[in-house]
């Protein structure tokens, strides 16, 4: 049988006990890598369903806090010793949550800015000292097409995603001697679970939402499995510090 994309490559997905994180684990690990999925909660649903995946890599779940720099410090030794080494790292973990800017406390904007940022600044540098004694790795951070659209009541959450861009771009050029790409993704909005995904999956926006897509139909976390994929790939190493907006064609104004 030909060898798998990611055979024997160890990533790490944050955030992937649903959504966006758990198509993306499930297509990891469907191409072959050892998926380690930290998220508060215990991933049960997506480790089950990749054991269900034949000739497949398989995934553990591994409850951490990313916004905890010890519970970070304790998930990356325990996949060190376990492995030896981390390949891919997919910074999807993140918090949405609309709010009026009249409305928006210091409290909320501290704590979009502490998922968002500051768990993305911890994984990523936790793991980057193993990527770069392996001289290989792959970042991949979930930002969001609200960057380019301007949207309202989510001032701090379009904060912390352009944010991301930056740090994307700039850790980029710093990592790349070493092996490793660092690049983003702006996702458009998803059918998913929760929060404004779930009212997406009902339909009630998507009247709204698709006439300014080129692509009439809900995005799925299905849509954006492939591109992480591709971006954690040996395929893609001459890019880094890039964005790549996923999100129907959005026509923008
Ligand atoms: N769904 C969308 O429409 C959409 C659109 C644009 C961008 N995105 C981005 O894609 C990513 C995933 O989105 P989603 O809709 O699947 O999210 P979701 O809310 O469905 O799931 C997020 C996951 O992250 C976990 N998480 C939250 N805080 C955490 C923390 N401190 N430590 C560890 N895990 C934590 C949650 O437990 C949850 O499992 C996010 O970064 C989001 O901003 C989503």
């Amino acid at each position: 049988m030909a060898e798998l994309r990611h055979s024997g490559k160890i990533a790490i997905v944050t955030g992937a006990a649903i959504g966006n994180g758990k198509a993306i684990a499930e297509l990891l690990a469907r191409e072959g890598a050892h998926v380690i999925i930290a998220d508060l909660d215990e991933a049960k649903e997506t480790v089950d369903s990749i054991a269900q995946i034949k000739s497949a890599g398989d995934a553990i779940s591994i409850q951490t806090d990313i916004t905890d720099e010890k519970q970070v410090d304790a998930l990356i030794g325990k996949v060190k010793s376990k492995f030896g080494r981390i390949d891919i790292l997919v910074n999807n973990a993140g918090l949405y949550e609309e709010e009026p800017f009249d409305l928006l406390s210091f409290e909320k904007w501290k704590n979009m800015l502490e998922i968002n940022l500051n768990g993305l600044f911890l994984m990523s540098k936790a793991s980057i000292p193993i990527m770069k004694s392996n001289n290989f790795g792959r970042i991949i951070n979930m930002s969001s097409n609200t960057i380019w659209l301007g949207t309202p009541y989510l001032v701090h959450y379009v904060t912390t995603k352009m944010g991301i861009i930056g740090f994307t771009r700039a850790l980029a050029s710093e990592v790349g001697q070493f092996g490793i790409t660092v690049n983003a993704i702006t996702v458009g909005l998803t059918a998913t679970q929760r929060p404004a995904g779930s009212r997406l999956a009902q339909g009630n926006i998507l009247e709204h939402l698709l006439p300014p897509q080129a692509i009439h139909r809900a995005e799925t976390p299905e849509d954006l499995a492939g591109i992480v994929s591709f971006l954690a790939s040996v395929e893609s190493s001459i890019i880094t510090g890039q964005t790549i907006n996923v999100d129907g064609g959005v026509a923008r104004h």
